[in-house]
């Protein structure tokens, strides 16, 4: 999970900050409240205007039955919000539905505020948005207390459990720059939308995978519509995920399409190096991999020290290169030096070998599903 920031979970890191927004949140969220969706009849009022994609809504009772009463085994992890499970749509359950394993969120009981607006955020970005490097909604669920998002099933789990793991072969150099290069699309598709999309929580665990590796993004909880017309920014409450914010964005909660730049240089950096962005379990002067890496990054002798170690040496080094060069330009701390999401995905089209021959060669597939979310590989015979 990630080290996401919210006032009511303090066992992880995320909180929000209030002190740059324009009007006491209390009050804000007070009003607010009252607009809030409470029934699916109201959702699709909402999504009236925006929609376009259209959203099945979910009993609590259907999805029981998709999630074999949110069984355990059926765990694939667990958030800021709460527990996701896989389940399956059966075709006797939704006549017109083709048999499809999805992925379903249930947001924690607690029923605040910002749980809420978060779903809501989500319904309404991922019913309007669709995009071969977003993850699709398929629906919700919104009766009495309860609000679940049900999203197509990606086999392999999140980037963070692939990269990370300790029981999964280390992914190859060119799954790695597959990765990058579909997160780089999605974000672009977000910043170029007709209406501009600020994603806010890029982040390994935001980014998951099918069975090919292609990267969709997901979580659209904290998304924000972006600066329109001659403004620069958008002013909001700082949310985010230590390690991945942009540093102006926690100082001042201005936030434009180049704090996601930011963020993308920081997934970037955990991708060559095979370190999580915060690691309390390093020395201190490595535990924040920007902080560590950045200076190295510029320096050809030394950059190939702080690649992962778990390549073993299996990288062309020119590639290698040109990926930390453009880490190096996203984490600019001046946003307008950082390069557009565009300019990232041109930069990385070169850097993209056929990931079929590795794929094949280095990890047949076989998924075993384990509790708590990690997908093991196995060898074929
Ligand atoms: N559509 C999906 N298909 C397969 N697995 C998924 C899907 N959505 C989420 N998961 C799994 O559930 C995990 C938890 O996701 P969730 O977004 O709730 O938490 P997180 O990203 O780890 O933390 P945060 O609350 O900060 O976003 C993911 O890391 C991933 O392993
Ligand atoms: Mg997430």
């Amino acid at each position: 999970m990630g080290n996401c920031w919210c006032g009511w979970e303090p066992s992880v890191y995320r909180v929000s900050s209030n002190a740059k927004s324009e009007q006491s949140p209390s009050v804000r969220e007070r009003k607010e409240d009252s607009k809030l969706p409470s029934n699916p009849e109201e959702v699709e009022d909402l999504r009236r205007d925006s929609a376009t994609n259209p959203l099945i809504a979910f009993t609590f009772n259907e999805l029981k039955i998709i999630t074999g009463n949110f069984r355990h085994d059926r765990v694939l992890g667990g958030g800021g919000f709460g527990s996701v499970y896989k389940g399956f749509i059966s075709e006797d359950l939704r006549e017109g539905l083709p048999p499809i394993p999805v992925a379903v969120k249930v947001h924690d009981g607690d029923n605040s505020h910002q749980g809420h607006r978060e779903w809501l955020a989500e319904v309404i970005f991922l019913g309007q948005l669709s995009h071969p490097n977003l993850v699709k909604l398929i629906g919700y669920c919104c009766e009495d207390q309860q609000r679940v998002l049900i999203y197509e099933y990606m086999a392999r789990g999140s980037v963070e459990n692939n990269l990370f793991s300790r029981v999964l072969l280390p992914l190859p150099w060119s799954i790695r720059m597959k990765i990058a290069f579909g997160a780089a699309k999605g974000l672009a598709f977000l910043h170029e939308a007709e209406k501009p999309v600020i994603y806010r929580d890029f982040k390994t665990s935001n980014i998951l995978l099918d069975l090919d590796y292609n990267a969709k993004l997901s979580d659209f909880g904290l998304a924000k519509d972006g600066p329109v017309g001659d403004k620069s920014h958008v002013s909001t409450r700082i949310m985010g995920t230590y390690g991945y914010a942009a540093p102006e964005y926690i100082m001042t909660g201005h936030l434009t399409p180049r704090s996601d730049v930011y963020s993308y240089g920081v997934v970037l950096l955990e991708l060559l190096t095979g370190r999580k962005s915060l690691d309390k379990s390093r020395p201190a002067r490595e535990q924040n991999l920007t902080d560590w890496a950045l200076p190295l990054l510029k320096e050809k002798k030394k950059l190939l020290n702080i690649i992962d170690p778990r390549l073993e040496g299996d990288y062309p080094i020119k590639g290698v290169n040109k990926a930390a060069m453009l880490a190096y330009h996203c984490l600019n701390r001046n946003p307008k030096a950082r390069p557009l999401m565009r300019d990232i995905v041109d930069s990385l089209e070169p850097l993209q070998v056929s990931t079929e021959v590795s794929t094949e060669k280095t990890m047949p597939t076989v998924i075993i599903e384990v509790p708590n979310a990690e997908l093991k590989r196995k060898e074929d015979a």
